[in-house]
């Protein structure tokens, strides 16, 4: 009743609140701040969600090697997982025992065979005598008689569909091998979903070797769910592989091209830089399975294709030569992101010895020399050979993706020092902060609250002796669906703070960046796609309107506003264990009225918990987690509003093997903060994240009870391991609802002002603007904006919400109403300007 009563009275005020108290932007044009660097904002691509292979690739033909069961590289098979060997990781020593289930729908996904009933045809994948030692699987059909009636036809579906247009021409190109030097025939050609031939032709077979065949299909209909079809003409058994089908029309006409509205997505964000080629996929999940540059140049048929950490095997077909002429075609600077021996610590984190180290520098100096290297230097010799002589625009090299401690930090200095030597212009990126270091990529993942507070992130750090930031990877990925306005409201006013730090922070890419809408892998991404749509989402409109509204220098801004009110999600608690087996108990949530609000009856089967992933059941009374992996989590979400006011959380947590537990409170508005008992890095510590992080010294015994009680008291949040005070927090303070930085751009005279309102209301604005000559008026505004903040685009509505240009008077003392829910840029011109 009380908390009722309270909301009621808070949604009364709530408008009242925002009419009494106008906001106001005090801009001082002529107090300069840090410089804003053109560099700011960039990309960053890594193959997830068939970012590039079923996405930005625009090969159509979905595994096109007949490769895409082969086992992960550097792992088995065993018992229907794809295991890793056993080894040491390199964060800790520990043995990880990596695996990943392994099951496919066929032998051949993606293809499937249509024939007349009691047709003896046979399909097998064979690998004696392949195409190419690098791609050693290849599908042997086999037709004995051809059957009458309806014909045999091998059929690929595509990525979830091949879309096919009208009038447009197709490249069609296979390997193939004939069973006997006969002179056989096959069909090929599309054909719609309800069975309509969009296009087709004939091809005689020669030889009983392998050979290359190729031509172009032009469509007579448009289906977005196309098939690809080859049908045998004539009886007897063929080898077939390296099934292409390239749409004649890709971004600025390259062959081995890219999708057209993809790649245009890219080129209207004028990035100052590319990042690539992530990511999590650089490092691998063993060190076999690491991203190998040299297999990803050549003829696309040769190349070796690899199992991405994200799930499924990508043909390389987008390699390192086709992302550098991307960064070229964008007009950005190329980042590359290289290995340095040690793969992924949240997968298999094997590592290579320091023997091996040199053979990893001297591939990351071809990778550089083939982007930079003379015509005449052996690797540039191979640029020059794929057509293209002039040197690429490689700028930046990161030295590991997601590394970190002493062994990550002694590769570093080894790298950066053999590639400083060769190439003193580049510069060097560093996953962690070090003695030395040029640039660090930070990355964030979080919630909005947390980027709405991290307007303010970079104002009081350090600006000597200290490495600029790069914000490799950032994104809202909690609280926002799939993605949503408020996701991009917060990161808008997030890197509105990044502008006004341009000084310190000098780079962003915001990640992941795209999604085929059939297979996500990561909860919230920035341009969707299915085979024939696509749409970017506000994230993608926010970052746009800043980055391509970019001043040269910052000015003072100044702004007052109302108190943001953020929906208050349901609470949840979450226990988990990491890289280990462990058990908890008698979890209680209490209320300081001493009213219990939820607790764990571990005599009934989970009762009360949601399993998320690994082997939760309930034993000796306890809940027990004993599979194995990284993290493995079980919540309890019907906490409604519980953890927005007072609380004591309370329970018993044992550790049986490996790392550590874990246990995570979502408590409204200040968003998730989570305790890692004897895990994560360093081992031995337990480590408090949310908006604050802390490491706390803590050593957590196998087979030892302990007593955890975290109590949420008015701001203050405090864990007590065994009665022991651990941790000590205070809440953020109150979140403002508008955000705002100015800047002038010299050339054009301009002052640019960039305003995020986040209240889900129109804000009426005083906007103040001293220390300049006369202003012009009317000036231009740069609004996107919707009513409802958990709106957004969709592969249906792709341009629901999207930035719309206008004209606004102003003057040095005006009043402007900023839209509810609204990114906006300002450009007001001096007169005479
Ligand atoms: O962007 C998705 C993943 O997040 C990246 O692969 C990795 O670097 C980070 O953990």
């Amino acid at each position: 009743m009380k908390h009722t009563l309270a909301l009621f009275t808070a949604l009364l005020l709530a408008p009242l609140a925002l009419a009494q108290q106008p906001a106001t932007i005090t801009v001082r044009a002529d107090k300069p701040g840090a410089p804003v660097p053109r560099s700011l904002h960039g990309i960053f691509f890594e193959e997830v969600n068939h970012a590039g292979d079923g996405g930005l690739y625009a090969e159509l033909i979905q595994n096109r090697s007949f490769d895409a069961t082969l086992p992960v590289e550097g792992c088995t098979l065993h018992d229907g997982k794809c295991k890793a060997a056993p080894g040491p990781s390199y964060s800790n020593g520990r043995t990880n025992n990596w695996s990943v289930p392994w099951k496919f729908a066929s032998p051949w996904p993606s293809w499937s065979l249509e024939k007349p009933e009691g047709a003896a045809v046979e399909m097998s994948i064979e690998t004696e005598k392949p195409l190419h030692p690098n791609n050693t699987t290849y599908l042997r059909l086999n037709v004995p008689t051809l059957p009458q009636g309806p014909a045999v036809r091998l059929l690929n579906e595509g990525y979830w569909g091949i879309s096919i247009r009208d009038g447009e021409t197709y490249d069609v190109s296979f390997f193939a091998r004939q069973g006997a030097p006969t002179g056989a025939r096959v069909r090929v050609g599309v054909v719609s979903a309800d069975g309509a031939v969009l296009a087709q032709k004939d091809v005689a077979l020669d030889g009983d070797d392998w050979k290359q065949y190729a031509g172009s299909l032009t469509a007579s209909g448009s289906d977005a769910k196309a098939k690809f079809f080859l049908q045998p003409l004539s009886a007897g058994s063929l080898d077939l592989d390296f099934v292409s089908l390239f749409p004649r029309k890709t971004f600025k006409n390259r062959p081995n091209g890219l999708r057209t509205d993809l790649a245009q997505f890219l080129a209207d964000l004028k990035p100052a830089f590319l990042r690539f080629p992530g990511g999590c996929v650089v490092e691998g999940a063993t060190m076999e399975n690491r991203v190998q540059w040299k297999k990803s140049i050549g003829p696309t048929h040769e190349r070796a294709s690899y199992w991405s950490v994200w799930g499924y095997r990508v043909t390389n077909g987008l390699g390192h030569h086709e992302f550098l002429q991307l960064c070229e075609d964008l007009g950005a600077d190329a980042m590359w992101v290289v290995n340095v021996g040690l793969s992924c610590e949240y997968r298999n984190g094997d590592y290579w010895p320091d023997e091996r180290v040199p053979e990893l520098i001297q591939d990351t100096l071809d990778g550089i020399e083939y982007a930079l290297g003379s015509a005449d230097s052996k690797w540039g010799r191979m640029r020059a050979e794929a057509g293209h002589p002039e040197t690429f625009p490689l700028k930046y090299i990161e030295i590991g993706a997601e590394n970190y401690g002493p062994l990550y930090q002694a590769r570093y200095r080894q790298f950066a020092a053999a590639i400083k030597k060769a190439y003193p212009q580049l510069t060097l990126i560093n996953c962690e902060k070090a003695d030395g270091t040029e640039v660090v990529d930070e990355h964030y993942y979080s919630t909005p609250h947390f980027f709405f507070a991290g307007h303010r992130l970079y104002d009081n750090e350090p600006r000597t002796n200290v490495p600029r930031r790069y914000l490799g990877e950032f994104a809202v990925f909690q609280r926002v669906g799939t993605g949503n306005l408020t996701a991009a409201l917060a990161e808008s006013a997030f890197m509105l703070g990044l502008e006004r730090n341009g000084d310190l922070v000098t780079m962003c890419s915001y990640a992941p960046l795209f999604f085929n809408a059939n297979d996500i892998k990561w909860p919230v991404n920035m341009i969707g796609f299915d085979s024939a749509r696509s749409f970017a989402r506000t994230s993608y409109y926010g970052q746009r309107m800043l980055a391509s509204n970019l001043p040269d220098v910052n000015v003072a801004c100044e702004t007052t506003s109302p108190t943001l009110e953020l929906p208050h999600p349901d609470g949840e608690i979450g226990l988990g264990t990491w890289k280990s087996h462990a058990e908890f108990k008698d979890v209680k949530l209490t209320a300081t009225d001493g009213k219990v609000l939820f607790t764990s009856n571990a005599s009934r089967e989970l009762t009360g918990f949601k399993p998320g992933a690994g082997t939760w059941r309930i034993a000796d009374g306890a809940l027990r987690q004993d599979g194995d992996g990284d993290l493995r989590y079980l919540s309890q979400a019907n906490v409604p509003t519980a953890l927005q006011s007072d609380f004591t959380l309370s329970l018993k947590a044992r550790k049986l093997t490996g790392e550590g537990f874990y246990i995570s409170l979502d408590h409204g508005t200040q968003g998730r903060n989570h305790w890692i008992f004897g895990g994560w890095e360093p081992p031995t510590q337990l480590e408090v994240l949310g908006i604050k992080m802390r490491h706390v010294p803590s050593t957590i015994e196998t087979g030892k009870w302990y007593d955890i009680r975290i109590e949420l008291a008015g701001k203050r949040l405090r864990c007590f391991l065994d009665d022991k005070l651990v941790h000590d927090v205070q809440a953020s303070d109150p979140l403002p609802s508008l955000y705002a930085v100015a800047g002038m751009k010299n050339e054009s005279g301009e002052l640019i002002v960039k305003v995020v309102n986040a209240a889900d209301k129109p804000q009426q604005t005083r906007i103040n603007i001293k220390g300049t000559p006369t202003l012009s008026t009317p000036a231009t505004l740069l609004s996107m904006s919707h009513p409802d903040r958990t709106a957004e685009n969709s592969l249906t509505e792709p341009t629901k919400i999207a930035p719309k240009q206008s004209a606004v008077e102003v003057g040095t003392d005006f009043t402007h109403t900023f839209p509810a829910n609204s990114i906006n840029v300002l450009r007001v011109k001096m007169k005479g300007q």
